[in-house]
């Protein structure tokens, strides 16, 4: 080529590309079609953050898919929607607005963007589709429509291939894919090695369907250097579609899409018009920057909820550490196999260690009552618990028999007098047409208990039998129960549910949910030291997790001699993990009698808020550690949360986020000179010292510790 030619075709890419800036002019997206086929590319202050990555989905042939093998059928490029395009139109938009959220981290969340949606028309077989991109000054998002047309009513994805093309090798914060599980510990490695990392990156789960070489999403990185670059990629407003992973492209520092599969190996049935979840890419020089985007959310759509008045925080305990840990069971009797039409459970062996009896509810109320908490979760309260795990039994539970020793209504009115309200649970054991056949009753239940909120769970395969956990099925059955809880006035807190993808926005009665490894996995093999500061950064980026911190007995051997399983960090890294995780479901996850050795230290749960009117990361690195201040709604008081991974550190707290000229009282809670994670971990130390916006306190975290201060102006 001639430089004349050259200098030709680059004017002509010119003239061909559309570019679309950020509200602060540092982020620009160009768009382009080569050869019929769509690329974007993305600049951070000039420089290239996402090189030309190409844009496109792939089609099966019709709608009538019946059994895999035709999953096998050769491919043909002519069904796709991915080439031969050209651009038909183009029109842009923008948006300043702010909007407030029912439970959030902040009162007010910011939607501030740029959009540029363009038309692509493929003539060869008359279809339109529309690439809408919205810039942020934190980021990009982009999703595909579907508008109603002559040749494009309905059709099945056989793949998303939306490509982010990074143009270096990165250090990456990943998880390894997996259609039915998201509680895979974290890893940390450069992109160049994440498929040498992959096959030793998991363990055995109840249900399991890795997609080998791929990660899960949000995926974190970061650009070392000088410079440095924090990049979050992640997704947004997942409805109606199945959730994403990333394949990865090592050579190359290349992402593709990878949608979860159906039963039938199809991913996504579509009929139009419709949108695909936003694809997003958040990036910041300050790591404290992406933590707190809330950019993910912004891509949700208002509410149509009329009514959020019965949406509240809510603090609770739970008859339930007992047992996770294997102190008492969930079932009541001895027997491996009932059917819950005919077994007559008043007739069963109790086998003397189900927690969910009247007696020990009662404990648990009153402790909970004494102590300011709202809510106290019971599982193992309804039959069907003897063999409700692993047999693929669609009638598992019913959701409205309790138990023989398990007084409903004796014990709703009980927790009602003290100022409790039980919270219900919802184990499906993966039977989700069982539950939507019950769904009606069981809220019905609630309701007349007086019940307002409801951990529901997932654990083990998916029935419909050969659906996963995070395909579009099951996505709208979450969905559905969401919509149902809510015309039942009731909250929800799912567990092995998909993750939250910024719905919190649209369905803000779905407050909480797991979706991750929580604390439990203490129990179960362990969480590393640096996972709670990872976990911002990816699984809470687009919802709040129910974590269920606040173990103060992290040893087991405690109750089990010899048993070497130790949730492993200090006490006071349990109470910071209040304030670095943001919870508006917020449990206090011990049991009474391990609070009450520690009241001194109790107290900070007891204090520490759920919603919030401000939130401010003031200093966070993935897989190393993460210290938030954050203001309680409605109030004046703020708290403090600091946690460090597997190395001591020390931190010096700026209190100038703190109204000036005013005088605040702080409590402070650290670990004490010679705690230590594994060898001294419940040695903390608690002291009072009155501080102002020009105060300055250092805290020494030991190895896996942390630190917690809650701050109250004087009057
Ligand atoms: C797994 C959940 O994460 C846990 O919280 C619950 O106790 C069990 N399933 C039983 O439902
Ligand atoms: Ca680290």
């Amino acid at each position: 080529m001639t430089i004349g030619a050259l200098l030709l075709s680059m004017m002509f890419a010119g003239v061909n590309a559309q570019s679309l800036k950020s509200p602060d002019g540092k982020f620009e997206m160009n768009f382009q079609l080569k050869g019929g086929i769509p690329y974007y590319n993305l600049k951070y202050n000039g420089n290239v953050v996402v090189e030309d990555s190409k844009l496109g989905l792939r089609l099966f042939k019709d709608t009538s898919i019946k059994f895999a093998s035709e999953i096998a059928k050769p491919e043909d490029a002519k069904f796709d929607l991915n080439n031969g395009f050209a651009k038909t139109d183009e029109k842009r938009d923008s948006k300043n607005e702010t909007w407030q959220p029912v439970l959030g981290e902040k009162k007010n969340y910011i939607n501030h963007y740029n959009e540029l949606a363009i038309t692509l028309n493929q003539a060869s077989t008359d279809r339109n589709i529309i690439v809408k991109f919205r810039l942020f000054n934190d980021g990009l998002g982009f999703r595909y429509e579907f508008p109603q047309q002559k040749n494009l009513n309905y059709f099945v994805i056989r793949e998303e291939d939306s490509e982010i093309d990074f143009p270096t090798d990165m250090k990456a914060w990943w998880m390894v894919a997996d259609y039915d599980s998201q509680e895979y510990q974290y890893q940390e490695t450069k992109i160049s090695e994440i498929p040498a990392r992959w096959g030793k990156a998991y363990d055995a789960n109840a249900s399991q369907t890795l997609v080998k070489n791929a990660v899960q999403s949000p995926l974190m990185l970061k650009k070392e250097g000088k410079n440095p670059l924090y990049i979050n990629v992640a997704e947004a407003a997942v409805l109606d579609y199945p959730a994403s992973h990333l394949e990865v492209d090592a050579q190359n520092f290349k992402f593709k899409t990878h949608l979860t599969a159906d039963r039938q190996g199809a991913k996504g049935y579509i009929q139009t018009a419709s949108t695909t979840p936003w694809r997003t890419i958040i990036v910041s020089p300050k790591a404290e920057e992406v933590m707190d985007s809330k950019m993910i959310f912004n891509l949700n759509e208002p509410t149509k909820y009329t009514n959020t008045s019965y949406i509240h925080p809510t603090k609770y305990m739970g008859v339930w550490w007992e047992m996770i840990i294997g102190k008492s069971q969930w079932a009541y009797s001895t027997e491996t196999n009932v059917h819950l039409d005919k077994t007559d459970f008043s007739k069963l062996t109790p086998n003397g260690k189900h927690a969910a009896n009247n007696t020990k509810v009662k404990e648990y109320i009153d402790f909970a009552a004494e102590n300011g908490f709202q809510g106290l979760l019971i599982e193992g309260w309804n039959i069907g618990w003897e063999d409700w795990f692993g047999h693929s039994k669609e009638y598992v539970f019913d959701f409205i028999t309790p138990y023989p020793d398990f007084d409903i209504k004796m014990l709703n009115e009980y927790a009602h007098s003290k100022g409790i309200k039980l919270i219900m649970h919802h184990e499906t054991s993966g039977s989700a047409t069982n539950y939507e056949r019950w769904a009606d009753k069981a809220f019905k239940l609630m309701n007349k208990h007086g019940y307002d909120a409801v951990k529901t769970g997932y654990v083990g395969d998916i029935i419909p039998r050969g659906e996963h956990h995070y395909s579009q099925w099951t996505i709208n059955h979450y969905y559905r129960i969401a919509e149902k809880a809510n015309e039942y006035k009731i909250m929800i807190n799912s567990h092995e549910s998909v993750r939250p993808t910024g719905e919190s926005r649209t369905y803000p009665n779905w407050i909480s949910a797991e979706a991750a490894r929580g604390t439990e996995y203490e129990a179960f093999g362990g969480n590393n030291p640096d996972h709670q500061t990872i976990l911002p950064f990816t699984r809470w980026m687009g919802g709040s997790m129910d974590y269920t911190p606040g173990i103060f007995q992290t040893k087991l051997d405690y109750y089990f001699p010899g048993d070497t399983r130790f949730v492993k960090t200090t006490l006071a890294k349990q109470l910071a993990l209040y304030v670095t995780m943001y919870m508006p479901l917020q449990m206090a996850a011990d049991l009474p009698e391990n609070y009450k050795k520690h009241m001194d230290a109790f107290q900070f749960i007891k204090d520490v808020a759920a919603d919030w009117d401000d939130t401010k990361i003031l200093s966070a690195e993935p897989g190393d550690y993460v210290i938030t201040a954050r203001k309680a709604k409605g109030t004046e008081n703020w708290f403090v949360g600091g946690i460090t991974d597997e190395n001591k550190r020390d931190y010096t707290v700026d209190f100038s986020f703190l109204d000036k000229g005013k005088k605040y009282e702080a409590t402070i809670y650290e670990d004490g000179k010679d705690a230590d994670y594994i060898n001294n971990p419940q040695s903390y130390h608690i002291y009072k010292k009155q501080i102002t916006s020009k105060s300055k306190i250092n805290f020494k975290m030991v190895r896996s510790g942390g630190f917690a201060i809650s701050i109250k102006p004087v009057k």
